[in-house]
Parts: structure tokens; sequence; C-alpha cells
């Protein structure tokens, strides 16, 4: 019978065999895969893992900071990059989502392979969070001809930079995983995070990229997700976000008329993400998470709410 407790003792004892006394780097996404699985090698191997975890410029709010401090409480050894600035040279002028996917993965790769080269010459192996569900999905799930959306991965590195694979993770499911970090020590507001794409607010602000948009969304964000865990609400969805439409509207502030920006609010109940449908979150709530997008966050001075389920909508709006 499996237990978290089992699984923890024998995959560092396996890793310690398989890894011996060389280095292991891996991209670090403040996901809750990608931290098991470095928190399990952290066991096997102490500081001969080497995590890089990249500030693309489209992470939620204050994501770069806390996710670095919560690594530093487990004791990993990782190392932080800013690379916002390149991001959003990349991704200006770019209007097209799936555009904005490969831009972002493609430099994304380029970042992470420039770090190893600074700084681990001498690694042998690759370390990844991937789980089963990925396995199985790299082969089926947007079938064999019809890529619906380009999932950002970093696929082609291990062979690209002649590494071997590390995936502890790569016989578990979602909920396996949770109790196997449970059982590691890692904090509970990482493990329920919900999913986040990898590229990130970039697929959230339809249109053009701009930092200025970024930080509008992330502030707009910032108060929805802050409102969903005050309200008991967080963990009674599967996934939820803020998109940045390409909307300006009419409103009023005081005596002035305003024309500004609208966000939509996103939240869905899902098993897997592959069938979602929108959850019936309470008015009270909309309307008071709504009256502070529009009161605190300048720019913006309309809020919908998005009630698309999918299919045939997505949950994502690129
Ligand atoms: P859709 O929008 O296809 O999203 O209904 C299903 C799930 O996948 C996530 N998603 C992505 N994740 N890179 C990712 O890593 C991507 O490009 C990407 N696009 C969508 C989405 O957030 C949802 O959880």
């Amino acid at each position: 019978n499996w237990t978290p407790a089992h699984f923890v003792t024998e995959t560092v004892a396996a890793l310690k065999q398989q890894i011996g006394d060389r280095k292991v780097i891996m991209a670090l996404s403040g996901g809750v895969d990608s931290t098991v699985a470095a928190t399990l090698i952290h066991r096997a191997i102490g500081p001969n893992l080497h995590g890089i975890f990249v500030d693309n410029g489209v992470l939620r709010k204050n994501e770069f900071y806390q996710v670095l401090e919560i690594y530093r409480q487990l004791g990993l050894n990782v190392t932080g990059i800013d690379a916002r600035q390149r991001f959003y040279d990349a991704l200006a002028g770019k209007t097209d989502p799936e555009e904005k996917r490969k831009t972002i993965g493609g430099l994304f790769i380029d970042v992470f392979q420039e770090a190893a080269k600074a700084e681990d010459r001498d690694a042998s192996f690759l370390g990844q969070g991937t789980i089963y569900p990925d396995v199985i999905e790299s082969v089926s799930v947007h079938g064999p001809s019809v890529t619906i959306k380009s999932h950002h991965n970093v696929g082609g590195l291990p062979e690209k930079m002649h590494l071997q694979l590390v995936e502890p993770l790569r016989y578990l499911f979602k909920d396996e995983v949770r109790r196997v970090g449970r059982e590691l020590g890692i904090p509970d507001d990482l493990l329920n995070r919900h999913p986040f794409p990898g590229p990130g607010l970039a697929i959230r602000i339809l249109g053009e990229i701009t930092p200025e948009k970024v930080e509008l969304l992330q502030n707009a964000d910032d108060i929805y997700v802050k409102a969903l865990k005050s309200h008991n609400l967080y963990n009674a969805v599967w996934q939820a976000g803020s998109i940045l439409l390409p909307v300006k509207s009419v409103g009023v502030m005081g005596d002035e008329r305003t024309y500004e920006f609208t966000v939509a609010l996103r939240a869905v109940t899902s098993v897997d993400g592959m069938t979602a449908d929108w959850a019936h979150l309470p008015y009270d709530f909309l309307a008071h998470v709504s009256n502070e997008i529009i009161n605190s966050v300048r720019g913006i001075n309309r809020v919908v709410y998005d009630i698309s389920s999918k299919p045939p909508a997505t949950i994502e709006w690129e």
C-alpha cells in the first residue's frame, strides 16, 4: 500500500543511487510539481541540486519574491533571475496568442541555458517535475494532429544540453504529489495553489503586452485572489484569474468622466482542466471584488464576470 512516507524514503534512496555525487540543475516555476520534485532531489543530494527561477515579467504580483522566500525556507539552493526587461522587449508588438507563447517559451530556454552555462557547466542531470498526467498528455490529450494551444515547457532542453533527466514524480497523480509535498513539509499555501500557465499573464492580457498593462492586471488580480482566499472560496474553485481586455469604456469618478480598461474575472470548477464549468461565485462576493478593483486600481473602470464553460470556451482567453 502506497504511503507518502514510503514514497519519500524509497525515492530519496533511489535518487542517491542514480545521481551519486554528480550535479543536477532544474528550472523551478513556483508550482506544486517542480517544488515537490526539487525538495525530493534536495533531500537526496543537498546543494548539488541547483534550481533556477526566472522572473519573466508576467508572474503574479510579488510572486517572484514570495516564491524565492519559500524556496529559501525549504533550504533549496535556488538562483532567482530577473529577466523581466528581456521578456518585455521580446514581447513588444506581439499580439497573436501562439506567437506570445512561442516567444516566452523560446526566451525562457535561452535564459535558462545561459544561467546553466554560467553556473553549472559540470551538471550531469536536468531535474523536472513531470507527473503522470503530463506523460499521458504529451501523447494523447491534444490529439495527434490538432494542437489547440501549445503548452510551454522545456521540451528539447535535455538533448540540447546533453543532460540526463531526473523525474521523481513521473508515476504520480496530482493528489499524490500534494500528499508527498505535505510529507516533505512544503507549506499548504504552495501545495494548494491553482494551476498557472507557463506564459503567465501574457495570455491574460489580450493584445499587446506592456509593463504598464502587466502592472494594472497584477493589481486587479491580486485583489481578486486575496478576496477568494479571505472568503474561503479559493479552494472551492479549480482555477481563477483576471483578464485585461483591450477594451476601454466610459465611466464616472466623482464629477469626472473616465475612459479606462475593463477587467474580466474568471473562475472555474474542473477535475483536470479538460472540461470546466464557470464557478457560481456569490453575487455579493463579486460585487465586493468589483468595487475594490474599480476603487483602487487606477486605469480600470469596469469589471465583468466570465460565465462561459469549457467547451466551447477555454479556461484562458488566449
Ligand atoms: P485552456 O485555456 O486550454 O487551459 O482551457 C487549460 C489549462 O491549461 C492551462 N494553460 C497553459 N498552461 N502553458 C501552460 O503551462 C500554456 O500555454 C497554457 N495554456 C493554457 C490553463 O491555465 C488551464 O489550467
